[in-house]
């Protein structure tokens, strides 16, 4: 059920899925005192004539100092600067008290540190609901390389922690079909059953996550080709499996069975027990496919055919 566009709580929720910068936004008020407070309503609006916007509470103590026209900063705050924004996010009796600032080209204060910063004029401040829109000419700005503070449903997130945090896409898992003499190794799937090694792909990427996952099983043998490409629904990842014809070694772990029903019948993954009952048949004939499709449907592509 879609919530009604007048519950704020579900709104601001709303909003907050769109993940954004944290800038402070400053100016002086009459007596030269910095004002500022935290905001990520910000938006560039115009590269010609240079714009800006910033959305103010109607009811913030702050904005008659922004409203009196002496125009304003917003300063992009960087990764490390948290702390910052919540002290400008909550009342405080002089939120500058330990903050380095100096007066901008156009006069508001802008804050040391920041990933980059704008100083305006005051082009219009517009009523609009419970806010005022303030927008400005700029005047002045600079950026820096520092990353950016982010702002992501409720959180300040920042991007190290985000780029380590974030899925590096749908998870790709590859597993090792590496056989010798018509067999293939399994190993204990921590499940009470068996399952080929297999290994999660990071931020290693494809190649390097086989290679370690190969040299983990303590065989020598090459990465070979794709065997088998699924969307395993069940587990909600990419799985890909590769033929690796393993030349030597004793296994670290597991242990090699007869590629036949019987060999593969401790398997828990019913795809994967089919792909490799799949693999002891065309075994037999030596005319080997690569299967696409999900973990229950697809469909098997020979040499020289075309992906249909
Ligand atoms: C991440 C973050 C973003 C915010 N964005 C805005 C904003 O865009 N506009 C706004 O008026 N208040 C925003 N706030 C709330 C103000 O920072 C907060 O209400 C502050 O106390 C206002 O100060 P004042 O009442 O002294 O002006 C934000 C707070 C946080 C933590």
């Amino acid at each position: 059920m879609t919530p009604p566009a007048s519950d704020p709580r579900s709104l601001r929720d709303a909003f907050g899925c769109f993940m954004t910068g944290v800038t402070i936004v400053t100016t002086l008020d009459a007596a030269g005192k910095p004002v500022g407070f935290t905001a990520n309503s910000f938006s560039s609006v115009s590269l010609d004539p240079p714009l800006l916007l910033v959305s103010i509470a109607a009811r913030s103590a702050s904005l008659p100092a922004f409203a009196a026209g002496r125009g304003f900063a917003v300063n992009v705050l960087a990764e490390g600067q948290k702390d910052l924004a919540n002290t400008f996010a909550r009342p405080a009796e002089n939120r500058f008290a330990d903050v380095y600032w100096r007066q901008g080209p156009v006069g508001a204060p802008l804050i040391a540190g920041t990933s980059a910063w704008f100083d305006c004029a005051l082009e219009q401040a517009i009523p609009a609901g419970d806010h005022v829109i303030l927008i400005g000419r700029i005047g002045g700005f600079a950026a820096t390389s520092a990353p950016g503070l982010g702002y992501y449903r409720g959180a300040y997130v920042t991007p190290a922690q985000t780029a380590a945090q974030l899925p590096t896409g749908p998870d790709v898992v590859i597993s090792a079909i590496l056989e010798a003499q018509g067999s293939v190794l399994l190993v204990d799937d921590g499940l009470g059953g068996a399952a080929l090694p297999m290994a999660r792909v990071g931020r290693e990427g494809v190649q390097a996550a086989l290679a370690a996952l190969i040299a983990g099983t303590g065989l020598t043998a090459e990465p070979g080709s794709i065997y088998s490409v699924y969307e395993d629904g069940v587990q909600r990842r990419q799985h890909i499996a590769f033929r690796c014809p393993a030349s030597a070694g004793t296994p670290a772990r597991g242990a090699f069975v007869e590629l036949s029903a019987e060999g593969l019948a401790d398997i828990t993954d019913p795809a994967m027990r089919i792909m490799l009952e799949r693999l002891a048949a065309e075994a037999q004939v030596g005319n080997y496919g690569i299967y696409f499709g999900t973990h229950e449907h697809g469909h098997v592509t020979r040499a020289g055919e075309r992906l249909s």
